[in-house]
């Protein structure tokens, strides 16, 4: 059976390989699928891009399509034609897609006209804000696919709600988070080869030994348009990571967008507490996770793996589909307001105890239940083909 997969932006490539890797395993007994590799080229930058496929050994594209970045329309357009093509010339029996960038959208909406059934890895997922360009992304693309691969029972709901259910073809299934897989598997690899911590010299100097020493810093990711787009909004996120920045190291590491939008507004040398550094890689960011004391973010993937490193989290945001890890305690809506994230850190500094985290994201077989639901529902969709020949014959 051959499947497309269509990727593009970094958390993609952290999910795909995910995924990427059950498909080698069983391939190495039998061979029941042949993944095409297709990357629409949203994200190019070396550090945005193709240090994840050295590093989760993901590989190499069959396809490189080379959209970068644009508005809305114009790259989801170019995706569209371009994915077209691909589909086209590899009649695949299903495309595979991730999460809810532009390249997920273009991938399921090419897919859909040409008649192939999309499966959608992250399904289900709701902020229910319409202005976030993501909640469109993953509505038109929950509506679209037949296969729905949900990372937890809000996720099932949330379909259910919008009518969207197992029968008449479609299956919708919960079957955890292909990203918890992915963290179980990296983060005791990272544990021994990221030299982050002290590249960054985040150990405190009082004792020699820097295995003995807890490094004491807050890691803070940006990046959300709603965010970054607004100066307002950015100026008065920026303003509280340089107060906390005061006391304790903040690190954050930039994704373009941002670097791209604090140049815009000349807000670099107004921030002197803060350590801007490049986007980092996935093995030093899962090291940063684990030892920070909090995490500061608007993140989806990063809210999560807070959580699976029982690392405390401020979302930068007013509202998130990762609704579980806000009723668990370990993470809190802060929004944008300065005093507020300010006051909320500072709350983190008295609190004693902390909830049990449970397991809510599944079991870290997330990807392989994906892929025998794929050979399963395709050799099924093969047999019924060939009896309604046999039928016609
Ligand atoms: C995209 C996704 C977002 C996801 C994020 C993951 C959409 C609508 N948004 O946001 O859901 O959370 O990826 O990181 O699909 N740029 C570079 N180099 C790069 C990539 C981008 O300089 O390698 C700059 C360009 O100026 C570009 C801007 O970043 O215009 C935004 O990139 P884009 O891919 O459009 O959106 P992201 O903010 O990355
Ligand atoms: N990440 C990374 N390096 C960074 C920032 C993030 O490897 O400098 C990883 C992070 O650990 C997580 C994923 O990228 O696995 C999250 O991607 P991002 O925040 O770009 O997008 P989102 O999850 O919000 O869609």
């Amino acid at each position: 059976m051959k499947i497309v997969t269509i990727v593009g932006a970094r958390p993609q490539f952290i999910k795909a390989a995910a995924v990427n890797r059950a498909i080698q395993d069983l391939n190495k007994r039998e061979k029941p699928i042949q993944e095409i590799l297709v990357h629409t080229g949203q994200h190019y930058d070396y550090l945005m891009d193709r240090v994840f496929f050295e590093e989760l050994k993901l590989p190499k594209p069959d396809y490189h399509l080379g959209v970068g970045s644009g508005s809305h329309a114009k790259q989801t357009g170019l995706m569209l034609e371009r994915i077209e093509s691909v589909l086209q010339k590899e009649k695949p029996e299903g495309v595979m897609v991730y999460g809810d960038t532009n390249s997920t959208l273009a991938g399921a909406l090419a897919a859909t006209k040409l008649n192939i059934p999309v499966a959608h890895v992250e399904a289900g997922l709701r902020s229910y804000n319409r202005t976030m360009p993501e909640e469109i992304n993953r509505l038109v693309t929950d509506h679209l696919s037949t296969l729905l691969f949900c990372p937890t029972d809000q996720g099932v709901r949330n379909l259910r709600k919008e009518g969207i259910e197992s029968g008449e073809g479609r299956i919708v299934r919960k079957v955890g988070d292909v990203m918890y897989d992915s963290i179980l598997y990296y983060a005791k690899l990272a544990e021994k080869e990221s030299v982050i911590l002290r590249d960054l010299d985040l150990f405190p100097a009082h004792t020699p030994n820097s295995e003995l020493r807890t490094p004491n810093y807050y890691l803070a990711t940006l990046h959300r348009a709603e965010n970054t787009d607004h100066p307002k909004k950015l100026t008065s996120i920026l303003e509280a990571l340089d107060e906390i920045g005061k006391n304790t190291p903040v690190i954050l590491p930039l994704h373009p967008r941002t670097k791209k939008m604090i140049k815009v507004y000349h807000l670099f040398s107004d921030f002197k507490n803060i350590r801007f550094i490049e986007p980092v890689s996935y093995l030093d960011m899962l090291q940063l996770e684990k030892k920070a004391k909090a995490i500061l973010t608007d993140s989806g993937g990063v809210q999560k793996e807070a959580y699976w490193f029982r690392t405390p989290c401020f979302t930068l945001r007013e509202e998130t589909e990762w609704v579980e890890t806000i009723i668990s305690g370990w993470n809190v809506l802060t929004g944008t307001n300065g005093k507020k994230i300010v006051g909320e850190v500072g709350r983190l500094e008295k609190r004693r105890k902390y909830p049990k985290a449970r397991k809510i994201y599944g079991d870290g077989r997330a990807s392989q239940k994906i892929v025998q639901i794929l050979i399963r529902h395709f050799s099924q969709s093969a047999e019924s083909a060939k009896s309604r020949k046999a039928r016609r014959v």
